[in-house]
């Protein structure tokens, strides 16, 4: 099973504004989530993530044709039809196994990232860094104990000044 982390970014590798609005995210990037996603066949969100996108009104997780994952450890959570919920990242990695899949995407946000991070479980990661710098904001990954080397595997440049970095753990 190959697990893969993609987000977009800030120059400075901020995800989110602190109040959790992505306006200066270029819809370029939802795409690009859209393509890699339905490629996978199956992604995870956390339920900050999940709670936060269900506000969207011209874009949602059910027009990602793909099994969605959403990782709680809340109990009464109710997702809604079409959605799953988990309580741990091993549990999400299972499910897509059981799926008959062989990879699962794993697409914030902060939090979701360092626990699938800290646990050692990331193959790859997909970095679109938007031609934006913002000072304050949520990081790509929250304050956690990890650390290692990545592989650049490769360089693309997107529509709208992305570039896309590949990376291999
Ligand atoms: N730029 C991008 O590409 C991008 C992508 C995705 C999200 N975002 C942004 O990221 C922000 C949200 O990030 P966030 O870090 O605040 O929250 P988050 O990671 O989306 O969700 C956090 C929640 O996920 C659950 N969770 C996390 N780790 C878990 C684990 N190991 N086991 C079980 N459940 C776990 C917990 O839910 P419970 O509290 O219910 O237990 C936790 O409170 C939003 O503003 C969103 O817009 C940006």
């Amino acid at each position: 099973m190959e697990v893969k982390i993609f987000m977009a970014q800030t120059v400075n590798g901020k995800i989110a504004r602190e109040t959790g609005e992505e306006d200066f995210l270029s819809p370029r990037n939802w795409q690009e989530f859209k393509k890699i996603a339905e490629k996978t066949g199956a992604f995870t969100v956390g339920r900050k993530t999940f709670q936060a996108v269900k506000e969207w009104e011209d874009k949602g997780f059910k027009d990602i044709n793909a099994e969605c994952i959403v990782l709680s450890q809340k109990e009464g959570l109710e997702v809604g039809e079409g959605f799953i919920k988990v309580s741990s990242p091993e549990k999400a990695v299972k499910l897509a196994e059981e799926k008959g899949l062989d990879a699962l995407l794993v697409t914030g946000g902060a939090s979701v990232n360092s626990s699938f991070m800290e646990k050692k479980m990331v193959d790859e990661l997909i970095l679109d860094i938007e031609p934006y710098v913002l000072g304050e904001g949520l990081d790509l990954f929250a304050r956690r104990s990890f650390e290692g080397e990545l592989g650049l595997e490769e360089v693309r440049k997107l529509e709208e000044g992305i570039v896309q970095l590949r990376y291999r753990l």
